[in-house]
């Protein structure tokens, strides 16, 4: 009894319903942080173009001359580059980010007073190399499930400072080796670590634009919002989505839970999403709440070449008491389900199995719907699943089907009797409205202007697993 109770108490303390397995997973190879790198040194190198190196003035003793007062003013940046840069993964933190011989051409104007009277002045050019720059770029989940970025350590040295002096004298040059040279090292070792944490910030309005919420349609939207903080291993940083249908605007939460699943370790692609049978049937689920899944059948779904006719006389042939009480009239079949559909993935294969109800109507004179009878119908149909933009899509083809009798108002028949009729209707009526709706698509999780290059798809157990790269358009 006390056991019992214990139970129930821990019960209580973890809610069974509650998960964080991911629905969707998502690898970043480092591809895709070496496409990611490209990107992120343009943005960069016009952010560092911004130092300002502030006006300098002092006094030093200069030999031979003695007591120099001295000032730089006006420096601007005529040149920067960014040669050399490289990007790590950094196993439980983020990205590190290194930068060599970088180089920064400015151009300034001097001008000293000395021997208490004479005045001089003119302009100068300096070439700063060897300039490194290391920092780590630490990556986490905020609060709304999307991932954020932060500038984590930032060490910046300036190798080399040579400067030319335009007009004056020789010991200008010892001015500058003793005291300013140092000075103006420093004042620009002090620009680029902030101007580099700015830059690294600047990313995350573009990590915010994840689509945690992707609408679909007028049922139903996607929940892709992170539900683990970012995974950063040597090889990938691997994100765990949920991956959720919901109906829109009312999130119930269905019978089932994901169940873990890990991606193959594979690189040759930037990115890789696994969407799993979970993500899938959650849209059964929700499609299947929300009475998405139910159709009217009518004679003029037909083609006109069919002999079989959706009237009292085809089904008349096959079950007398149809002619007999309902001559010469129209019917209407509805066809729905009655349970979500359930989606497997198995290697190189996606079933889909309905089971459902199938109720026949006589559409009397006046209008008024007549049940002839109700047969439940279970149906297995197979899916080819593609990548359409940025969206799954696909399209089903009938396996095969089964039929029982639910209810007759016409008395007893064979069932079987009515598999042809059924087959026409599923295929020719049922199935290219399912595939146009197929063909639309499903919203994958994406960035800003994100586009998939050569994506591709394969089936896997309990799984899809899309490979491709990405191009942003700017
Ligand atoms: C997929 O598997 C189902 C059930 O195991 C089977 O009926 C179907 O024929 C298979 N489809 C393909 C294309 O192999
Ligand atoms: C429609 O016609 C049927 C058969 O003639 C009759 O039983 C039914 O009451 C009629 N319904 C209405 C709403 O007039
Ligand atoms: C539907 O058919 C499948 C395969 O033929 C079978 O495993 C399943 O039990 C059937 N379900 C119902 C409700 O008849």
């Amino acid at each position: 009894m006390l056991s019992a109770w214990c139970v129930l108490a821990l019960l209580a303390l973890f809610p069974v319903s509650q998960s964080t397995n991911p629905g969707v997973k998502v690898k970043l190879t480092q591809k895709g942080l070496e496409y990611g790198r490209q990107i992120g040194m343009a943005t960069l190198q016009s952010k560092l173009k911004s130092i300002k190196v502030p006006d300098m003035s002092g006094t030093e003793k200069v030999s031979p001359i003695g007591k120099v007062k001295y000032s730089l003013t006006g420096m601007q940046i005529v040149n920067l580059g960014l040669p050399k840069s490289s990007v790590g993964l950094v196993p439980g933190t983020g990205v590190s980010l290194s930068i060599g011989n970088a180089f920064i051409s400015l151009h300034g104007n001097w001008r000293v007073k000395y021997l208490k009277f004479i005045k001089d002045s003119g302009s100068f050019d300096l070439a700063v190399s060897g300039l490194t720059i290391t920092a780590q770029i630490a990556l986490k989940s905020d609060e709304t499930g999307r991932p954020a970025v932060s500038s984590a350590n930032c060490v910046a040295n300036v190798g080399n400072a040579n400067i030319k002096f335009h007009g004056g004298a020789s010991w200008l040059y010892n001015l500058f080796r003793s005291s300013i040279g140092k000075a103006l090292r420093k004042a620009i070792e002090q620009q680029i670590c902030p101007l580099v944490a700015e830059a690294i910030s600047e990313l995350n309005p573009h990590l915010k634009t994840l689509n945690v919420l992707a609408q679909v349609d007028k049922y139903a939207e996607i929940e892709y919002s992170m539900v683990t903080p970012p995974a950063i291993s040597k090889a990938s940083i691997d994100f765990g989505l949920k991956g959720e249908f919901y109906n829109i605007g009312k999130h119930q939460e269905p019978p089932f839970a994901p169940s873990p699943f890990s991606l193959p370790a594979q690189s040759t692609n930037m990115l890789y999403i696994g969407v799993s049978s979970f993500t899938t049937n959650s849209a059964g689920f929700v499609y299947n709440n929300a009475g998405a899944l139910s159709l009217y059948i009518t004679d003029d779904m037909i083609p006109r070449t069919s002999p079989i006719r959706l009237n009292t006389r085809t089904f008349g042939a096959f079950i007398p008491e149809i002619a007999k009480r309902f001559p010469n009239l129209m019917m209407k079949m509805l066809v729905r389900t009655t349970k979500p559909p359930v989606i497997t993935f198995q290697p190189d294969n996606v079933t889909l199995q309905a089971i459902g109800t199938v109720t026949a109507y006589a559409i009397q004179l006046n209008g008024t719907l007549e049940p002839l009878f109700i047969l439940n119908l279970n149906a297995s149909v197979s899916a080819r699943v593609y990548i359409s933009g940025l969206k799954v899509a696909g399209a089903v083809a009938l396996n095969s089907f089964g039929m029982t009798l639910g209810t007759s108002y016409v008395g007893p028949f064979q069932v079987k009797s009515l598999d042809n009729i059924l087959l026409l209707v599923l295929k020719v009526a049922v199935l290219p409205r399912v595939n146009a709706r197929l063909q639309q698509g499903y919203p994958l999780p994406a960035i800003g202007k994100m586009n998939l290059v050569k994506p591709q798809l394969r089936v896997l157990k309990d799984y899809m697993l899309i490979g491709t790269d990405v191009h942003f358009t700017p």
